[in-house]
This record gives C-alpha cells, sequence and structure tokens, in this order.
C-alpha cells in the first residue's frame, strides 16, 4: 500500500458504522486503474455489508460503499462497481478493475449517475436481462416506493409493458400512477386482502420483488388463483426490504407455473452488456430529479449521520431530517440488520421519474 493517504469511510467491524478517517491512497495494480471519487451513495446494499450480511469485508479495515461515480487519470468520467478490496466508493480514491465501469454521458451530474447506479443497474438487469419483459405484458413491482424499485417502474413502463406498482407509501403510490403506472397496491393491510388486490390487478408476465416477506406471501397466494397454468410468471427477488424469510406454499409452484430466481451480484447481466444500461443516466433520457441536498464534505470532528458522502467538495444527502452527531453513516436501518435496530429510517435517494 501507498504511504501517501487519503480520507474514506472506513469500516472496522462487522456491525459498526464507517469512520472517517485517512486510508492509504490506492495504487492500481495490472489491469487496473484508480479512480478520484465524485459521488458515492449510501444505499441499502452498503448497509448489509456494513452489516457483514451481503457483500461483507473478508477482512478489515476496509472502505464502505460498493460504487460511486468518479475520474479515471485520463479525464474519463466513468460509474464504476466493485472496487478492489480493501477500497470502496467512499473515498476520495479507489481502485478497481479495468472495465468496471460505464461512461457518464454529459447531462448527468455526479450525485445523480451516482444514485442512479445501483438502483438502475439493478432494474435494467431484472426487468430487461433477467426478466425479459416486452410490451404487452404485465408487471409487478413489489416495493416500487422505493429508489430501485421507481427506477424498475420506469424502466419497465418504457418498454411498453403494463405496470402494477406496489409498496406502502401512499403518497409515493399516487405520483408513480400520475406518471404512468397503471394501477398501484397499498401492501400495508392484512395478508388476504393484500393477495384479494394483487389478485385483482393479474395475471402476471413478471414480479421484480424488492420486499420479500409478508408481501411475497401474499404474492404467493395470489399467484395460485390468478395466474393461467399455461401463463409462465417470471418472480425475480431482487431485494428483502420486508425482511428475509417467507413462507412459500407448495400450491403456489405447482398451480402456477413460477420461475423463482434470486438477483445479487454476478449473474447473466455482465458489465458489457450493462453499459446499455447508461443512456439511463441521462437526465435528458429519463427527467429524472432527486429529493436530495448538498452539504460540505464533513471534517472528522463534525461527522453527520445518514449521510450520502460527495468524497472529494461536498456530500449529497436525502431530506432526511439531521439526528445529531456521532460516527458517519451511523444509524442506519439495513433490514433486519444490526444497525437497524435503533427504528432510525434508512437513508435514500429518491428519484422522481416521469414515467
Ligand atoms: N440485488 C441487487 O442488485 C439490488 C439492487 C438494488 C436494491 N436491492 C435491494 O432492494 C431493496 C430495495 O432497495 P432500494 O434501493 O429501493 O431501497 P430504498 O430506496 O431504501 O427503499 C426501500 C423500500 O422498501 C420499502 N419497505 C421497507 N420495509 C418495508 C416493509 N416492511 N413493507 C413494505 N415496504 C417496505 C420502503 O418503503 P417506505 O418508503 O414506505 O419506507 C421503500 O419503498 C433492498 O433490499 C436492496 O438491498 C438489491
Amino acid at each position: 500500500m501507498s504511504t501517501q493517504q487519503i480520507h474514506a469511510a472506513v469500516l472496522h467491524r462487522v456491525g459498526r458504522a464507517p469512520r472517517y478517517e485517512a486510508f492509504p491512497a490506492p495504487e492500481a495494480g495490472a489491469g487496473e486503474a484508480v479512480v478520484t471519487v465524485a459521488a458515492a451513495a449510501l444505499k441499502p446494499s452498503d448497509r448489509l455489508m456494513a452489516d457483514g450480511v451481503h457483500y461483507a469485508p473478508a477482512s478489515f479495515p476496509h472502505v464502505a460503499g460498493l460504487d460511486g461515480v468518479g475520474r479515471l487519470e485520463d479525464g474519463t468520467r466513468v460509474a464504476f462497481f466493485a472496487p478492489r478490496a480493501p477500497y470502496g466508493g467512499m473515498a476520495e480514491r479507489t481502485v478497481v478493475r479495468e472495465g468496471m465501469w460505464l461512461p457518464v454521458p454529459e447531462g448527468a451530474d455526479d450525485v445523480t449517475a451516482a444514485a442512479l447506479l445501483n438502483p438502475g443497474m439493478a432494474a435494467w438487469k431484472t426487468v430487461v436481462a433477467e426478466g425479459g419483459l416486452s410490451a404487452g405484458q404485465t408487471v409487478l413491482v413489489l416495493g416500487a416506493t422505493g429508489a430501485s424499485g421507481r427506477v424498475a417502474a420506469h424502466v419497465a413502463k418504457r418498454r411498453g409493458a403494463r405496470v402494477v406498482a406496489a409498496g406502502r407509501d401512499r403518497r409515493v403510490l399516487d405520483e408513480l400512477v400520475a406518471r404512468g403506472a397503471d394501477a398501484a397496491i397499498g401492501v400495508d393491510r392484512p395478508h388476504g386482502e393484500l393477495a384479494d388486490a394483487i389478485a385483482a390487478e393479474g395475471p402476471y408476465d413478471l414480479v421484480v420483488d424488492y420486499l420479500w416477506s409478508p408481501p411475497a406471501e401474499a404474492l404467493f397466494d395470489a399467484l395460485m388463483r390468478v395466474n393461467d397454468p399455461a401463463r409462465p410468471i417470471r418472480h425475480i427477488l431482487v431485494g428483502m426490504a420486508a425482511g428475509e424469510n417467507a413462507t412459500l406454499p407448495a400450491m403456489t409452484l405447482r398451480k402456477a407455473p413460477v420461475h423463482l430466481v434470486g438477483s445479487g451480484r454476478g449473474g447473466r447481466a455482465s458489465s458489457r452488456r450493462a453499459r446499455r444500461l447508461s443512456p439511463t443516466f441521462s437526465t435528458r433520457r429519463s427527467r429524472a430529479s432527486w429529493s436530495s441536498t448538498w452539504r460540505p464534505f464533513r471534517s472528522p470532528a463534525s461527522p453527520r449521520r445518514g449521510r450520502a458522502r460527495r468524497a472529494t467538495a461536498g456530500s449529497c444527502s436525502s431530506r432526511e431530517p439531521p439526528s445529531g452527531g456521532g460516527p458517519a453513516v451511523r444509524g442506519y436501518g439495513g433490514p433486519g440488520g444490526r444497525l437497524g435496530r435503533g427504528g432510525q429510517r434508512p437513508l435514500s435517494m429518491r428519484p422522481e421519474i416521469s414515467l
């Protein structure tokens, strides 16, 4: 490692918030490139990483953050992902394998591109690469009110599908309908009622599931009733915002031809194919804007909780109210994770996207 130092959000233990501190500067090895980071979003996957649930560091110290936006040494602006351990995205500089990046089109600012990278990649991968959604098909987005679900609804609508948006935030559901979603379902209701509501909007060709747990269990009941045995349905599990476990009745799989698959790191969607996503970053194309505000980058002495960071010049945060001092990025609530027990709402950046 270099004797030069950078500043970064550094994880020291599973279940502990990262600390803003000095860290050895990265040096590129063979087939690698150093990226000067401009913006890195704080996402559920970063919380899961810190909690040791998913993408957990093999050793510590480790810089937090799975991706971000910045510049290569030749000045090319890129959205990068999967930095080489122990480096992460929440640092002034990081190091990635050659090609582990996408070009960021002019017209998309750093923060929008950084915020869209993970939800956009996941939406493209699920709806297009793995889901194979085509015009005229019906998609249920379970968890459509989150950052990722909103982008998935947007991508699905642009492909000409009928979009059924399900989530618990009524205001966001209304917005999604106003912006082009075909139907909305509130998931915050008893199992039977939710199963009826999901069944009433079916049958479905694709389910993009960011929630799992009770909403998925209601879905399983609905699919038994509503999906034609001759009409296969792809259920892609992308997230577990509502919980880690769900009961899957055998009759769901036997009565409806459900193909249930998980979506995470790797799989069919290679970074080369993901380059097709890059137009999504363009704010002109997607008419996306983010509920975000700018803050100066915090010194080690005055970190704030629950903030996405702009590593060099400023940090980007949602409209979450500040919750006092403490280490940077502390107190966030991963689904079921140790850091989530405090009952704080997780920080997120919510896209306002015209479908
Ligand atoms: N596999 C991948 O590559 C990938 C990529 C992106 C995301 N994900 C996963 O997908 C999930 C959502 O990510 P995101 O980016 O959309 O996060 P986000 O912006 O933080 O949104 C989380 C969403 O989950 C909802 N939610 C939380 N608990 C719920 C519950 N008990 N019942 C119903 N809804 C609940 C929230 O509703 P409220 O707004 O009402 O709080 C919000 O809509 C996470 O589990 C994340 O790890 C996976």
